[in-house]
């Protein structure tokens, strides 16, 4: 073997950069005794920097509770989270508390927006929690992107529900985390604004660098993302890279969901 593909360290020269956000030999398991549920079973899977990556799989397979470990939201029961360069695992609340503040968004179902509050002071609110000042050019990109320009000023009942949903990505961006996860975003809205949503989701991925993880059960949402990981029972049992709708929903009827 010649020299000239390995570095001084030995390290292969063209290695894979660190995942945005990892887990290693995750185990999740609810209650105790009799009612114990198993959530996860040895889970390993990473999740590539600058990619939008779905997880799918039937109901009761686990995706929510993967993500809330991912995301720091709950503990694992044995193995290890690594989210950029800290191991989550083990933290205490306040490190929790400040990781999920400070370095992860958010997008779930239900759009969580404070009714009394404009779309715009909606986006702002985490950075001002934070005591962050805003960086305005940054804010104006993700308003432009989610094209709520002509609406900052309305409250959340002003809005349509794919207009609330935009307001709630933004809000994800607009403090620049290292990793937005998205469950379900889309499972309250009609195709239409879900076809919004999900393609500001891609954009922030391909314009803005963003890493996103999305649960969804739509194969023609998942074909949005980059890659696809299928759970079963807790486990990943497959993954398609470059999915398109038909490709997911065959994989999801030999996965027997
Ligand atoms: N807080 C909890 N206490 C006890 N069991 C739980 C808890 N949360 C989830 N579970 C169980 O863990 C398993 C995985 O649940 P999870 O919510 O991760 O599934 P999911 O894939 O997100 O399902 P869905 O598609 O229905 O949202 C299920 O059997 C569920 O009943
Ligand atoms: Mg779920």
């Amino acid at each position: 073997m010649t020299s000239t593909f390995t570095s001084p360290s030995g390290e292969a020269p063209h290695a894979a950069p660190p995942p945005a956000v990892a887990a290693t030999g995750v185990s999740k398991v609810y209650g105790s005794g009799d009612a114990a549920v198993r959530a996860l079973h040895e889970v390993s899977v990473g999740f590539a920097r600058g990619a939008f990556t779905a997880i799918m799989g039937p109901s009761g397979s686990g995706k929510s509770t993967l993500m809330h470990c991912l995301a720091g939201l709950d503990t694992v029961t044995s193995g290890r989270i690594v989210l950029g360069d800290a191991e989550i695992t083990g933290m205490g609340d306040r490190q929790l508390t400040m990781l999920r503040r400070d370095r992860v968004g958010f997008v779930f179902q239900a759009f969580n927006l404070l009714p009394t509050l404009t779309a715009e002071q909606n986006i702002l609110l985490p950075l001002e929690l934070a005591g962050r000042r805003p960086d305005r050019a940054w804010f104006d990109q993700v308003v432009d992107v989610v094209g709520l320009r002509d609406r900052l000023g309305h409250r959340p009942s002003e809005l349509s529900g794919g207009q609330q949903q935009r307001v709630a990505c933004a809000r994800a961006l607009v403090a620049r985390p290292d990793v937005i996860f998205a469950d379900e975003p889309t499972g309250n809205l009609d195709s239409r604004a879900g076809a919004e949503v999900l393609g500001f989701l891609r954009a922030s991925v391909r314009e803005m660098g963003r890493t996103i993880v999305m649960v969804t059960h739509d194969p023609v949402a998942a074909s949005y993302a980059d890659r696809v990981v299928f759970l079963r029972d807790g486990a990943i049992v497959s993954e398609i890279v470059r999915p398109t709708p038909d490709a997911v929903l065959d994989r999801l009827k030999s996965l027997g969901a």
